[in-house]
């Protein structure tokens, strides 16, 4: 267990009890899956949605990496569930950090889990032919 010094309790209890740990199937036509990595820390975090009927109806991350990695992409697993594909894509890293209260130089952290989110989401996209060419320019 890592101690209460440097992190908020949002952090230690996402860290503690991580939400939807797991992995799918990469292939499984329903099932957008992203990895990201952090070149500041070298740090990854993968991040995989179950959509049905544009909603999200499960979702699970892997993380490597330090405790608000952990935290922020736990954290985001629980935000996107259930949710639309839309409603997915307006989480915020800010309000992610801003929820797990943390410091500045732990932005990148949550920073990964937004970026996570956005792939997965187009990893089902292309999957689906679901994009519109704007889309395809952003990511
Ligand atoms: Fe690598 Fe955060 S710097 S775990
Ligand atoms: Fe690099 Fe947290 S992901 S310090």
């Amino acid at each position: 267990l890592i101690t209460k010094r440097n992190y908020h309790e949002r952090v230690l209890d996402h860290y503690n009890n991580p939400r939807n740990i797991g992995s799918f199937d990469k292939k499984d036509i329903d099932v957008g899956t992203a990895t990201v990595g952090a070149p500041a820390c070298g740090d990854v975090m993968k991040i995989q949605i179950k959509v049905k009927e544009n909603i999200v109806v499960d979702v699970c991350f892997k993380t490597f990496g330090c405790g608000s990695a952990i935290a922020s992409s736990s954290l985001a697993t629980e935000w996107v569930k259930g949710k639309t594909l839309d409603q997915c894509l307006e989480i915020k890293n800010t309000d992610i950090a801003k929820h797990l209260s943390l410091p500045p130089v732990k932005m990148h952290c949550s920073m990964l889990a937004e970026q996570a989110i956005k792939r997965a989401i187009y990893d089902y996209k292309v999957k689906h032919e679901k994009l519109n060419s704007s889309e395809q320019t952003t990511i």
